[in-house]
């Protein structure tokens, strides 16, 4: 395994959650006015919740970051709650009094998703991320990048794969109601964040977090191009850093 990733492993998902947003509010702190990479998902909730505990305390200051979204459901208005648009607003950005014009979220209501990927990955190719946060999908999905033949680079519009649809069909009211489609930052636009912070907790995630930091670097599992990059946080519970 590449020497550059640094592995931290916590008892259960509350300390994992203070582990990771201690490293987080370290990189804030350090560049107040940089850009930071956040991600939905419901593993970096706890960690959410401790920055904004950080904000209460006066610990940290959002107010002047700039903020960008990994991805986006296709089509999807902003205000639908099941948006990350919305996700992003309700557990975080609302809260920690982050001004609306410094959040950035690929567009789920572009009238043309290509469109919107060159305008995004325009964005963020000059918003230079300082840290940019990471959940693992069940299949090693980093973003919305799905398993595939080759990296995708820069941000794209995908198809969601099927396991994927039917892990997120929890946060729907059925199955047919997941959206098929989604705007994410490339494999490229992700590594090209000067540092990587990735969230992994649970059984179910041991498997592909061991395959995606010990295993063949592939797009079969695009996690695992993260051991080529040269400044990766993992912060997992002991349950998703069972086989490391
Ligand atoms: C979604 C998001 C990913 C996230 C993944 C895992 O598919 N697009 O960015 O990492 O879910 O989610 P969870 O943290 O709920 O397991």
């Amino acid at each position: 395994m590449n020497s550059n990733i640094k592995i931290f492993v916590e008892d259960d998902y509350n300390t994992l959650s203070k582990k990771a947003a201690e490293i987080f509010a370290c990189a804030v702190n350090r560049k107040p006015e940089g850009s930071f990479g956040f991600a939905t998902g419901s593993t970096p909730l706890g960690m959410y919740d401790e920055l904004k505990g950080m904000v209460k305390k006066s610990e940290l200051n959002f107010t002047k970051i700039n903020a960008y979204n990994l991805d986006e459901y296709y089509p999807i208005k902003g205000s639908d709650n099941q948006s990350y648009k919305y996700f992003m607003a309700a557990n975080l950005f609302d809260e920690i009094n982050l001004p609306k014009e410094n959040r950035f979220i690929p567009n789920g209501e572009a009238p043309d998703p290509i469109k919107e990927c060159v305008e995004y990955e325009e964005k963020v190719t000059k918003a230079s991320i300082e840290m940019q946060i990471l959940g693992i999908g069940n299949n090693g999905h980093i973003g919305f990048n799905e398993p595939a033949d080759y990296f995708a680079g820069a941000t794209n519009y995908v198809e969601l794969a099927e396991n994927t649809i039917e892990a997120n069909a929890r946060f729907f009211e059925k199955l047919e109601d997941v959206p098929r489609f989604a705007l994410t930052m490339g494999i490229h636009s992700i590594m090209m964040a000067k540092s990587i912070l990735l969230l992994a907790s649970g059984e179910g995630k041991a498997q592909i977090l061991k395959d995606s930091l010990f295993g063949k670097i592939t797009p079969k599992v695009p996690a695992s191009v993260l051991q080529l990059h040269c400044d990766v946080f993992i912060v997992a519970d002991k349950a998703a850093a069972k086989y490391l």
